[in-house]
């Protein structure tokens, strides 16, 4: 190959001009640039930094990796044209977030409230096409007044197309973390609610459909905004919320903390490997070996899985399902833990957490301790029957590879929900002091004692009650017979009863048989009932 020779002469006429043009093109470049790093009047910044948080920039310094690049994208948008001014009121690039290149989108909440005008909006879009077209997923830090008012009517069906991008994105796997900082009111309240995680900060996030003055305009309810809002209300009640962080620091590390969980699937296992913190041996004192006495499955969790970390989702919410991610001999896998009957919360949350296991190709790890969905009437009101469901749909068709573990009680529908047989985990362990049935041995027969005793006063016959009783015992005994653990070993309803301090052994080797073939997560589910 032959070296192209340059024809240029440094000294003409024509090359001097260019040069001169250029520079100051260069310089009113800058000079823009530096217009665009604008983030608001000095009493708003003021009013920021007195309160102890960030600005717009400031957060995604913190956010992004130590000597990560930061390619800031259109940081003109905007300027020339009537609204905020060049760059509008957000300031969007693509760096590396926990090892993994992200688009990140940060709310200037100190111009104009954060509001959206016409050219933000589009910057928005934008962005959004690019994560799409290079498969980022996408950090939202949230700010923001929702749409600039004067502006609502030409930005109004770009907004619409905003919210769909987020699902877009995270149909095809490309997840949005949203943060909220501050205000995400009216539409802007879709941003969280329509992101795939969902951390809000304590105190300073305020999310509704609409502010309490208009709720009072529209129902005469009269409410505070933390209560209507705020991020505790949504993090233990709502349930928009996934995470509540306790200022803004940590809202920054919890996503980190997801980011660091949502790599590519065709990410090795981590090359160097922590075994537990706590010692194997306790899980013996650890797991409850009466079913009938509760136990924290964390305290299994922090035995058997490396380096004893475990990043849990959704904490606050539906609490007697423990979900998260933790690693095991350097593979990812997506726990689901029972601590307690499942409400309708834990349902939801555990559909919510599958469908998010199947977006990042992660394998399902079920411990089940289960006694079944709640009863009663407050229960059915709240549609116990169709949030189960959804969590026993999700499971269905989750199309990642699942191991279950019985480390107590698996009755009824529970057993279901958590990937029992029926659902074809990859492997089904059993503990030695586990009980499978349809329910309770005890409520068993309290059941068929109603029923017998219902049956006999409609036919106008008395009820035998000492032979009642003498059926329950037996029945008792006979359901104790088949519940207990060697009886479904026996029945194949498992792969092993195994000793629980080998749980991590075997969870290691079930991973590496796992990783021989390749898999894919569930592209989609069956309809949920809502
Ligand atoms: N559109 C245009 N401008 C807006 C705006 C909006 N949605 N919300 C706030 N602003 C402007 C204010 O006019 C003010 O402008 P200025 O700096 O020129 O004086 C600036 O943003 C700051 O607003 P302010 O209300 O003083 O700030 P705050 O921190 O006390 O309150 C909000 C922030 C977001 C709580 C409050 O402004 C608010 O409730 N805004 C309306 C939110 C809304 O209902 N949006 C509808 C979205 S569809």
């Amino acid at each position: 190959m032959s070296i192209f020779k340059t024809k240029i002469n440094r000294h003409s006429e024509s090359y001097q001009r260019n040069l001169e043009l250029m520079k100051e093109k260069i310089a009113e470049l800058e000079a823009k640039k530096k217009e665009a790093l604008f983030q608001g009047e000095p009493k708003y910044l003021e009013r920021t930094k007195k309160s102890g948080r960030l600005l717009a920039r400031e957060r995604i310094e913190m956010l992004l990796d130590q000597d990560s690049p930061f390619l800031e994208l259109l940081p003109l948008a905007g300027w020339g044209v009537d609204g905020f001014g060049a760059g509008g009121t957000i300031v969007a690039g693509i760096g590396l977030v926990s090892g993994r290149f992200c688009m990140i989108n940060s709310n200037i909440g100190t111009i104009k409230g954060g509001a959206i005008d016409y050219s933000t909006l589009q910057k928005g879009l934008r962005i959004g096409e690019i994560s799409m077209e290079n498969e980022l997923p996408f950090i939202n830090m949230v700010e923001s007044a929702g749409a600039n008012l004067p502006d609502q009517a030409k930005i109004f069906n770009y907004g619409g197309a905003s919210f769909r991008g987020i699902t877009r994105r995270s149909a095809a796997g490309l997840p949005t973390i949203s943060i909220v900082f501050g205000n995400s009111t009216a539409g802007g309240a879709y941003i969280p609610g329509m992101s795939d995680y969902t951390i809000m900060v304590k105190n300073d996030a305020k999310v509704f459909l609409a502010g309490p003055p208009l709720v009072k305009m529209a129902t005469n309810e009269v409410v505070d905004e933390e209560s209507l809002g705020g991020a505790k209300m949504h993090s233990t009640i709502s349930g928009v919320s996934d995470y509540l962080a306790e200022d803004e620091m940590d809202g920054i590390r919890l996503a980190r903390e997801i980011m660091a969980n949502i790599k590519s699937p065709k990410q090795r296992p981590l090359s160097e490997i922590k075994e537990p913190v706590y010692d194997k041996q306790e899980i013996l004192g650890v797991v409850s070996a009466d079913v009938r006495i509760p136990f924290d499955q964390r305290e299994l969790i922090g035995r058997i899985v490396d380096g004893s970390e475990f990043a849990e989702f959704k904490p606050l919410y539906g609490s007697t399902l423990i979900t998260g991610y933790a690693h095991v001999n350097g593979y990812r896998v997506g726990i689901l833990a029972n601590n307690g009957v499942l409400f309708s919360e834990a349902a939801n949350k555990g559909a919510q957490f599958i469908q998010l296991c199947n977006q990042n190709n992660t394998p399902l790890l079920f411990l089940q301790n289960i006694t079944g969905f709640m009863v009663g009437r407050k229960y059915e009101e709240e549609g116990i029957i169709k949030n189960g469901a959804k969590l026993i749909n999700a499971v269905s068709n989750s199309s990642v590879p699942a191991i279950t573990i019985i480390t107590g009680a698996s009755y009824g529908a529970g057993n279901y929900a958590m990937c029992g047989r029926a659902y074809n985990p990859r492997f089904l362990f059993t503990y030695p002091n586990s009980r499978i049935a349809v329910m309770g041995p005890d409520q068993l027969a309290g059941v068929m004692q109603t029923i017998g005793r219902a049956a006999a006063e409609k036919s106008g016959i008395t009820y035998d009650e000492e032979q009642g009783k003498q059926m329950a015992a037996y029945m008792v005994k006979e359901a104790e017979k088949q519940s207990n653990a060697w009886y479904a070993s026996g029945q194949l309803w498992d792969d092993g009863v195994i000793d629980p301090r080998e749980t991590r052994n075997y969870l290691k080797m079930c991973l590496d048989v796992i990783h021989n073939a390749p898999y894919e997560g569930a592209k989609g589910f069956g309809v949920f009932r809502m």
